[in-house]
């Protein structure tokens, strides 16, 4: 077996009260790799389809996060990689996770499977800090264990999946406009008021208990971000209006996905998620931007190979 295609799901990172600590798998928007292995040692990017990106393996996400794993499992091996992209780079539903993650898994298939999905994340997690300088794990934890996971820890890595309620559906709105992982982290601010801290820490510990009891109202109260959000949301365009009639479409709650400029509504059910979808699109129809959609249940299983 020397070749490989794996799919590598979008994410949605953050969930509003979990900043670089809460992340979920989506399940029908992503990339797909093909992976071979091939006699000259390291890592080429042979193409990427879809997107002008960085074919220069220490500059791709995907190459940077394979050379990492390669430089922990030694024996000179050598892969090419081909990258089709699903996923527009700075819209905010881990663009550069899914390629990174999609890299390591398609390798480590390869080369028979000597890691676990676990120990991939700190791999993938390399790809992350060529992407944005900060090598975050709350993207590709999604994506390489699926569901909705939370990383206690990156150093040492600690990461733990959480129960992902089948009910839950996605609904994700991208105006198009890139916002860039790097510029996003860059304005928020170092300091914090004990009060915002405080307020933040309940939402997190009570959204975790509402995944794992399936309390959809617990869920509903929980999706309140008092730090990232009043400061990241000025560089999304009509953010609180999408906000507000998504709620008022039914959504359990809405935010920004990861660094944005996406933005996501949590729903019960596909067809809150659908009605919500259809509420936020007005609201681009009326101010005129251009925005695309995707509607996904949660993937519950994280990259697949094909
Ligand atoms: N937690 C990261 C951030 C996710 O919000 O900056 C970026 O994809």
């Amino acid at each position: 077996m020397s070749r490989v295609s794996v799919f590598a799901p979008a994410s949605v990172a953050n969930i509003s009260c979990g900043f670089d600590v809460l992340g979920v798998c989506l399940d029908n928007v992503g990339d797909i790799l093909h992976i071979e292995e091939v006699s000259k040692s390291g890592i080429e990017i042979t193409e990427i389809i879809g997107q002008d990106l960085p074919l220069k393996a220490t500059q791709n996400v995907a190459g940077v996060a394979g050379l990492a794993l390669l430089a922990d499992y030694g024996h000179n091996k050598g892969f090419q990689i081909q990258i089709e992209k699903g996923i527009k780079p700075g819209s905010g539903i881990g663009s550069s996770s899914a390629s990174a993650a999609g890299a390591v898994v398609g390798i480590n298939h390869l080369l028979g499977n000597p890691y676990t999905r676990e120990q991939l994340i700190a791999f993938a997690m390399e790809g992350e800090r060529v992407a944005c300088g900060t090598a975050h794990a709350d993207n590709v934890s999604p994506v390489l264990l699926g569901g909705f996971t939370l990383v206690r820890s990156v150093n040492p890595l600690d990461v733990v999946t959480l129960n992902s309620p089948l009910e839950l559906v996605f609904t994700i709105i991208h105006p198009e406009i890139e916002v860039k992982t790097a510029d996003a982290r860059a304005v928020l601010l170092d300091k914090l008021h004990l009060k915002q801290a405080v307020a933040q820490t309940a939402n997190l510990g009570a959204l975790v208990t509402g995944l794992f009891k399936e309390d959809y109202e617990l869920i509903r109260r929980s999706l309140v971000d008092h730090i990232v959000e009043p400061v990241r949301s000025m560089l999304i365009p009509g953010f609180n209006e999408l906000k507000n009639r998504a709620n008022e479409a039914g959504a359990l709650g809405t935010g920004i996905s990861g660094s944005g400029p996406s933005v996501f509504a949590l729903s019960k059910g596909m067809d809150t998620a659908q009605k919500v979808g259809l509420a936020m699109q007005e609201v681009y129809d009326e101010i005129g931007v251009p925005y695309n959609t995707h509607i996904s249940p949660i993937n519950a299983k994280g990259v697949k190979i094909l």
